[in-house]
């Protein structure tokens, strides 16, 4: 019963929809302009890197504080793969968000690491600075993301020497990431995907 109250918990939260809300609050529909994806970096195209890091942060904590405290704070015995579970939930509700009715939001990548970074952090770290290295030579954060979720299922993989579950949810989690970033892989392959940053960047 406490297992099933605390994935309707994680997932209400991981559906708290920041950058639908950072954008109303400055007088638009996100999705509506640039990628139309509720998430950090159609918030920093669009309103500038202040509110992209701070809805990158919030959609972080979605995923990592439920993982982390509601095992606990609920009294849930059988260890991680409850926080799996937990976690999921969080990363299905930032994605299918129930406060939009089912229009619109986010690709699951801020959340995912916010989840991760409370299951396995040493492999969340590596792929962060993966993440990181990626985007700052191409400026193309879709590119950053699915590199970061393949070295994260890869890393993880490297700490076990084993398909471990984890690892297993490790390579879940990044099919999953590509499966959200469908139409980005097909921009990218075109050579049309949108950039961030720059203003001198073709699509802004
Ligand atoms: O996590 C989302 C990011 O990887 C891509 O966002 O707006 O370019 O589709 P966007």
């Amino acid at each position: 019963a406490m297992i099933a109250l605390a994935l309707v918990v994680a997932y209400v939260a991981g559906s708290f929809p920041t950058a639908y809300l950072v954008g109303r609050a400055n007088g638009v529909d996100l999705r509506t302009v640039g990628s139309g994806n509720l998430g950090a970096t159609n918030v920093q195209r669009t309103l500038g890197w202040r509110w992209g890091l701070l809805v990158y942060v919030v959609d972080f904590l979605k995923g990592w504080l439920p993982t982390l405290l509601l095992p606990g704070a609920l009294g849930i015995a059988g260890g991680w793969p409850w926080g799996v579970a937990i976690g999921v939930a969080a990363i299905a509700g930032h994605v299918k968000p129930v406060f939009l009715m089912g229009k619109g939001g986010g690709k699951g990548v801020a959340t995912a690491s916010g989840v991760f970074m409370a299951l396995a952090p040493t492999a969340t770290l590596g792929a962060i600075a993966a993440f990181i290295v990626i985007v700052a030579i191409t400026r193309y954060v879709s590119l950053g993301s699915l590199v970061g979720a393949l070295c994260l299922a890869l890393i993880l993989l490297f700490q076990a020497r084993a398909v471990t579950p984890l690892v297993a949810v490790g390579f879940t989690i990044a099919a999953f990431v590509f499966w959200t970033h469908r139409e980005n892989v097909k921009r990218l392959m075109r050579g049309e995907e949108r950039r961030i940053g720059r203003a001198s960047t073709p699509n802004g």
